[in-house]
């Protein structure tokens, strides 16, 4: 169902209509293309606390085809509108120096161009410190404030690091097209170690880092899951496409498209962690769980045969196959586990206690797995959130809820299935061996569980 609501704001007199009413006006996102796969334009780096981070020389990088103003340079804000910003606030540790993230970004703010980003670096809050851990979690407010009040399509995040070159897939992610819909969130990015093979070190080739490597998708007949498959075939990845029998035209055609191999089998089958195990005798690099299905309905209304698939489907099986292709061997070590909750899962939404506490589980099963499996197999295993994306799931929402859940978000509009396919293609790198164990909302901050 298209968003005829942007399509409309999109024209001048859409614009005037909505402005005037004081409607929501949502901007057209930059998202990635073939023909403009990066943002262009100035990437101010400024700094606010006294920073330990050598940030400068992963800032420069060419891959980002953003020429770097350095922290302490002047720039003209009335001529030379910045399209990135990089706050590093990580020496931020009393009140008086988070002063300085206001007085950096308080004259800036305003210039920032449409679609640009601004990301704010923080340290992980001290335990021993209470002073620097209040400062550093005041971050956490001030980002996701700014990311509310913002608009023109900006986006604001903050990432808590230690060392800038396990973050340089993370910088090269949250500063392009690619993150156009994540907003508000705050990542944790690991010093790598323990990363695995291929684990803070450079791709051969950030145009194709997945080259020579095996993802499985499942869900992949349709919506997200379609574009996961086929955002991870751009990046290189040999695609093995999985779908229930039932999709088997749908599998054939997007697995053909792809260059990649269907797989049709249910995936809550007792054995399918086996049969996939069985179909990948080289083994897999990446694992995507994205099959997941809804049967709503309020607690009191809801039969046992509404609860068992959806918990069955969107998280046992998750739990089972992820058991089987760890602890078999066929997750290689350098593997990556991409799983998918909701912003549901997060924030609790009436008329799905079963798929809220399945999406919920995902993110239990991230937080604990994800170090486990890092120390163990050299695996990553971390979670995407969606909120409102536009397929078919949502197109079969009522209209009003489902307008609601549409403009509900600082962005004022649904994402798209692409949209949480580049998160995942994120987290599928081989230079994301530091980002584990966490949960990104791709949901355009959405204001449920905000
Ligand atoms: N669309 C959204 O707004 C949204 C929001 C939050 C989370 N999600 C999650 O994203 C994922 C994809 O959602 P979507 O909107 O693309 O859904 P969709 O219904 O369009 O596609 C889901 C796919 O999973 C497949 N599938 C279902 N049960 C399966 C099984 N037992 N074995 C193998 N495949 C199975 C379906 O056949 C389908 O092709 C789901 O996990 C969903 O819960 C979606």
């Amino acid at each position: 169902m298209a968003d005829r609501y942007l399509s409309f704001t999109g024209t001048a007199p859409g614009r005037l209509l909505t402005r005037r009413l004081g409607l929501p006006q949502p901007a057209r996102l930059r998202r990635w293309s073939a023909e403009q796969p990066t943002l262009q334009g100035r990437l101010l780096h400024l700094t606010a606390g006294k920073s330990d981070l050598d940030l400068a020389p992963v800032l420069a990088l060419a891959g980002l085809d953003l020429d770097l103003v350095p922290a302490g340079s002047a720039l003209d804000l009335g001529t030379e509108n910045p399209v990135a910003v990089v706050l590093d606030a990580t020496g931020v540790r009393d009140v008086d120096s988070l002063a300085e993230v206001h007085a950096a970004l308080h004259p800036v703010v305003r210039s920032v161009a449409g679609s640009g980003r601004i990301v704010v670096l923080g340290s992980p809050p001290d335990p021993a410190d209470h002073h620097q851990a209040a400062v550093q979690q005041g971050l956490e407010g001030f980002v996701r404030s700014l990311g509310k009040e913002i608009g023109q399509g900006r986006t604001v995040n903050l990432v808590r690091l230690t060392d800038a070159r396990a973050a340089e897939s993370t910088f090269r992610f949250l500063l392009s097209p690619r993150s156009a819909y994540v907003s508000g969130q705050v990542i944790e990015v690991g010093d790598g170690a323990g990363a695995g093979a291929g684990g803070t070190g450079a791709p051969v080739d950030w145009g194709r880092p997945l080259a020579g490597r095996t993802a499985l998708v499942t869900g992949a007949a349709r919506g997200i899951g379609e574009a996961v498959a086929a955002t991870l075939a751009r990046d290189g990845a040999r695609v093995v496409c999985l779908d229930v029998p039932a999709a088997g035209a749908d599998l054939d055609a997007v697995a053909a498209r792809l260059g990649g191999v269907a797989l049709a089998l249910d995936i809550t089958a007792d054995d399918a962690g086996a049969r996939i195990a069985d179909a990948l005798p080289e083994g897999l690099d990446v694992l995507v769980h994205n099959a997941g299905i809804t049967r709503d309905r309020r607690l009191v209304n809801m039969p046992a045969e509404r609860w068992s698939p959806v918990l069955d489907v969107n998280l046992a099986s998750v739990l089972r196959t992820t058991d089987v292709l760890l602890s078999g061997g066929t997750l290689r070590p350098g593997g990556r586990v991409v799983a998918t909750a909701s912003i549901a899962g997060l924030a609790g939404n009436a008329g799905q206690t079963n798929y809220a506490a399945s999406k919920a589980g995902i993110v239990g099963l991230v937080r604990s797995l994800g170090p486990r499996a890092l120390s163990e197999y050299g695996v990553t295993v971390n979670a995407v959130a969606p909120g409102f994306i536009e397929t078919r799931m949502t197109a079969a929402v009522p209209l009003f809820i489902r307008e609601a859940g549409r403009r509900m978000n600082s962005l004022a509009q649904g994402g798209l299935p692409v949209d949480v396919a580049e998160t995942t293609a994120w987290f599928a790198s081989p230079g994301s061996g530091a980002v584990n164990g966490q949960v990104v909302r791709v949901c355009g901050q959405s204001l449920l569980g905000a």
